[in-house]
């Protein structure tokens, strides 16, 4: 039984500073997310309804959920069933063209601003995890750890603190990814990389022509530049972007790419096959705006690239309350995923904001409010029984459950999930690690029941399960699609053929403004 004492509500913290209390709105962009602020100085929680009018995306509605589960033939991630991953982009079309011609890319990402991640920082990936095992399709993750360098020393006016040289970012990198691969991947059919580790190539070709389509006042418009902001920071969204094109990845496909010292003759040219393979981004929806940018310009590449969907989440709330996300900068705001099961316990006890009421007496009579209660909240995204999750909330209206009893269910869930990580995560070496980060052909099946004819198929473009994996990156490198030469077989040259003229096609194809992509 919970004391009188543990069904006490922690207010949220109240944000004085000077700087807070100019900020009437709210500001969600890839360089802040906070709520508004009131005339007092309290921080609302996030209106995500006006972000999705103010960012002009789509709701995700009940009819994605529905054409999901038949897609896929599986029930929708409990993430999309809650509404956590609440708006889209051209969600639809990712499903018309898995349906059609069997698979796409998924891309995600982290910027790596510390050694350690935090649970919030594991949604996306949970979600993207559970994605690609459905659709069973290549997924590329990059590390940013470029952009954070950039925006570190940007923020600290060109200063380079101790524990932010740029081989600290890399080294960042490398923890989260060994985080990240503790999730749960495939080796497979995903490829992790850095950007220091990675960016050449024919992603820098497709990086150099994106940027320039991108002019300075539009970098400032859509991140807030301006006059005193390192060049590197204005053209780094270049790379976040084309990074969704699965035409930056040749090798993941089972062509050269152009590095040296292979200089693959048939890699002097960007292929145009990869360039008709549409991409699907799962991630929050503070990194909208780079993406935004990237849809206006996915057409005006030499190679023209279906416009990139997304699918966007919320932010998991500080334990604080609504109106901050986790900080990996404000350890009371977040619960780490090397935290220990007594740190858990403490934080969730000590700084969860609660829904409870004031007293015992009155939480029985007048019942609690699971929509802020911060331990309902995280059981909200890492439960899995929706009979359980309605139940709690239930019984916490009538007051039959205590906010202590809520918080020690919230408890015993991430104990688990965390435990369960930390357990993995001992087993991702270096070794382990380096699976993940050599680029190689990667291997998946996509839709078996895709409606296209076999000629429609481009050898390892279009799903490629059946074929033998190139396993080694020695071998992966030289793995143009058949034929020694690396232009591949006759028959393979043929359905490359195909291929372009689809991507011709598909960039052809009547052009819905933004606005209307809807169900
Ligand atoms: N900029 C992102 C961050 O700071 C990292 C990132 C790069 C990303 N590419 C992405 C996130 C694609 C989501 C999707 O976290």
């Amino acid at each position: 039984m919970a004391s009188a004492e543990e069904a006490l509500g922690v207010a949220p913290e109240v944000n004085t500073t000077a700087e807070a209390t100019k900020t009437v709105t709210q500001q969600i962009d890839p360089y802040n997310v906070a709520g508004e602020v009131d005339e007092t100085g309290a921080v609302k929680a996030i209106d995500y309804e006006r972000l999705i009018e103010n960012f002009g995306v789509q709701p995700l509605t009940q009819q994605h959920l529905d054409r999901f589960e038949k897609v896929t033939g599986k029930p929708a991630h409990r993430l999309m069933r809650r509404k956590l991953f609440f708006a889209h982009r051209d969600f639809d079309k990712i499903l018309d063209f898995y349906e059609k011609y069997g698979s796409f890319m998924l891309y995600t990402g982290r910027g790596p601003s510390s050694g350690s991640m935090h649970l919030g920082h594991t949604v996306p990936f949970l979600f993207t995890k559970e994605l690609q095992e459905l659709f069973d399709v290549p997924l590329v993750i990059m590390l940013t750890d470029d952009e954070k360098y950039l925006f570190t020393r940007n923020k600290n006016d060109g200063v380079q603190k101790p524990g932010s040289a740029l081989e600290d970012f890399l080294q960042y990198s490398h923890d989260n990814i060994k985080d990240i691969i503790a999730l749960g991947f495939d080796p497979a059919k995903t490829f992790i990389y850095t950007d220091y580790e990675y960016l050449g190539g024919h992603f820098y070709w497709n990086t150099s022509e994106f940027e320039s389509l991108v002019t300075f006042n539009q970098a400032s418009g859509a991140f807030g530049w301006n006059g005193s902001t390192n060049i590197g920071l204005v053209s780094y969204g270049a790379k976040q972007c084309v990074a969704a094109f699965p035409s930056s990845y040749p090798e993941l496909y089972g062509y050269s790419d152009y590095r040296p010292p292979q200089f693959e003759p048939t890699a002097k040219r960007r292929y145009k096959p990869l360039a008709s393979i549409p991409t699907l981004i799962p991630c929050a929806i503070d990194q909208e705006p780079y993406f935004r940018v990237l849809r206006e310009r996915c057409e005006r590449m030499t190679d023209p690239h279906p416009k990139t969907s997304l699918i966007l989440s919320q932010f998991l709330t500080a334990l604080q309350g609504p109106g901050g996300k986790m900080s990996a900068s404000n350890p009371n705001s977040a619960i780490f995923m090397s935290d220990t099961p007594n740190q858990i316990k403490n934080k969730i006890n000590k700084h969860a904001f609660s829904g409870g009421r004031e007293s015992l007496e009155e939480h029985r009579k007048l019942g609690g409010n699971p929509d802020v209660d911060v331990a309902y909240t995280y059981l909200s995204y890492f439960l899995e029984s929706d009979d359980e999750l309605a139940d709690l909330a239930k019984r916490y209206r009538s007051g039959e459950l205590l906010t202590g009893e809520m918080k020690s269910r919230c408890i015993s869930e991430l104990q688990g999930f965390i435990g369960e990580f930390q357990k993995r995560r001992e087993e991702v070496t270096d070794e382990v690690m380096r699976k993940f980060t050599t680029p190689r052909k990667l291997v998946f099946g996509g839709n078996p029941n895709h409606g296209g004819k076999a000629s429609d198929q481009v050898p390892g473009v279009f799903g490629n399960a059946g074929q033998k994996a190139n396993d080694s990156a020695a071998e992966g490198d030289k793995a143009a699609p058949g034929g020694k030469d690396g232009r591949g077989t006759k028959g393979e040259r043929k359905a490359a053929k195909l291929a372009e003229k689809k991507a011709e096609k598909l960039a052809l194809r009547p052009k819905k403004e933004d606005g209307e992509g809807g169900s």
